[in-house]
């Protein structure tokens, strides 16, 4: 196990709500509708663009390309302001353990993120310089589930993804994981991410010893 190539959104801090309650505030203030909580899932892991195109199908409504861009930047703006107060306090419990046994054993972390303000939210959460790779999600062609990031990821810490091993929160970032061929380790329920080699139900459970013994027998 050389190298852990990171979710950010609901792995490394509990973000992910945020997310979902932006595109919420959006949908009522634009178009006066309710999401319901099935449609978090779908658009975890997934790109803003993406999200956007998955809850404008669940409304039913179509929009020209300039409204569109307007709709993604406006929930960007909500979100950025639910990220104001963030800090190293946000940091999802186990998280700060797993990565200081990673380091101690030399494993190299990367991160692949869908999200354009992974910088940003690593940098509130004081983990900027812990990281020694962020892959840039602006720069592959296909977001997840495509393996992409995982795979650009891995390349910008010089391993191969079978080296490695990626955690996520999502449906589409499990997939994604494993089209990578890097060792997929999901943070969630058996309901949802069946498709992970190893599963724990929530970070706290993330243990190095045992993701390192199920990466050595995978
Ligand atoms: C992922 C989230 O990490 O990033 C998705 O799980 C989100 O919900 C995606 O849509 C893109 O994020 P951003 O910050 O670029 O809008
Ligand atoms: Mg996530």
């Amino acid at each position: 196990m050389k190298g852990a190539l990171f979710d950010l959104d609901g792995v490394i801090a509990d973000t992910a709500v945020y997310h979902f309650r932006a595109w919420r505030k959006l949908v009522k203030d634009h178009f006066d509708r309710e999401l319901p909580d099935k449609l978090e899932e779908k658009t975890k892991g997934v790109s803003r663009a993406d999200s956007l195109k998955v809850i404008l199908d669940y409304l039913g409504v179509t929009v020209p390309q300039e409204q569109f861009d307007a709709l993604a930047a406006e929930k960007n703006e909500a979100y950025r302001a639910l990220l104001a107060g963030l800090t190293s306090a946000d940091i999802l419990p186990g998280i700060p353990e797993l990565i200081a046994q990673m380091k101690r054993h030399d494993v190299r972390l990367s991160l692949a993120s869908a999200s354009m303000n992974g910088p940003f939210i690593l940098e509130k959460l004081g983990l900027s310089d812990t990281f020694d790779a962020i892959a840039d999600p602006s720069k592959v062609a296909a977001g997840k589930p495509a393996p992409d990031i995982f795979l650009e990821a891995a390349s910008e810490i010089g391993f191969d993804p079978g080296d490695c091993v990626g955690l996520e929160d999502s449906v589409a970032g499990i997939t994604a994981i494993n089209a990578a061929g890097a060792f997929s380790v999901g943070v969630g329920s058996p309901s949802e991410l069946g498709h992970a080699k190893l599963l724990v139900p929530d970070t706290s459970a993330l243990q190095y010893d045992a993701i390192e013994t199920a990466f050595e027998r995978r």
